[in-house]
């Protein structure tokens, strides 16, 4: 998947900085570096403080887990919402030092049936696209909607936009206008396969230069959920 490996690469740095932060403070508490006998301020301060990081990476791989949850039941009911939620966590490292995303979701849940890793999966691809497609300053706005009886995910940037050439061609597999390393041309299709195989549409509209739209529509699943079944 385009992006991928790099996305795979911040989650590790991301994890990587808290872990530091534990194994300094842990080290600090075996010196006794702080002169910090147990239950002083200081050393509950690197106590806390090695709880904080814990928490950080338990956070970051629970969200993983959920993502990589293979045997997801196919039929599983599920809140678009969250897996937006999921999605942008997984996203964030990645985007945070050059794009803006502003988040529209809708406060009640948007209930859809399918699989929830693979509409994650569509989700972070689309947000890699846009965020790889964004200029300086860029803005990815997200956001989910009822339409009719359709759950719609829209990301819109103002990145690069797709010119008329290369649009007919964006969904065919292995069709990439990126450089050899940063693009494998399956997001798009992968996410098209998903979709269609949820019952969905995926389209895609943009103006060259100026911006890109990609609109997710889901059949809008109509049973409530019981108390303690899943939501986000
Ligand atoms: N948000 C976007 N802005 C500009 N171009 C895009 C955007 N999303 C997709 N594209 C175009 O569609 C092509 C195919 O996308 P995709 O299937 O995800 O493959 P990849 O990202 O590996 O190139 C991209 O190479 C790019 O030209
Ligand atoms: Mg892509």
């Amino acid at each position: 998947m385009a992006g991928v490996g790099h996305l795979a690469a911040s989650i590790a740095h991301e994890i990587n900085n808290p872990l530091c932060f534990i194994m300094n403070n842990a080290e600090l508490l075996k010196s006794g570096g702080k002169n910090a006998a147990p239950g002083s301020a200081e050393h509950n301060e690197s106590v806390e403080a090695i709880l904080d990081g814990a928490r950080r990476i338990k956070n970051i791989t629970h969200t993983l887990l959920d993502f990589a949850r293979l045997n997801t039941r196919e039929g599983e009911q599920i809140n678009v919402n969250g897996v937006v939620e999921k999605s942008l966590y997984l996203v964030y490292p990645e985007t945070k030092n050059s794009c803006t995303i502003e988040k529209n979701i809708s406060n009640a849940p948007q209930m859809v049936q399918g699989n929830e890793s693979e509409l994650m999966q569509v989700v972070i691809n689309i947000l890699l696209n846009a965020y790889q497609a964004s200029r300086q300053n860029g803005v990815i706005r997200i956001s989910t909607y009822l339409e009719d009886n359709f759950v719609v995910i829209e990301v819109r940037d103002n990145g690069t936009g797709i010119d008329e050439k290369t649009r007919p061609h964006i969904f065919e597999p292995f069709f990439t206008t990126k450089k050899a390393g940063q693009g494998t041309g399956l997001g798009l299709s992968t996410s098209r396969d998903i979709i269609k195989k949820h019952g969905g549409e995926i389209t895609v509209t943009s103006k060259a230069g100026e911006w890109t739209a990609v609109k997710v529509a889901l059949p809008r699943c109509q049973k409530t959920l019981n108390k303690d079944e899943k939501s986000f």
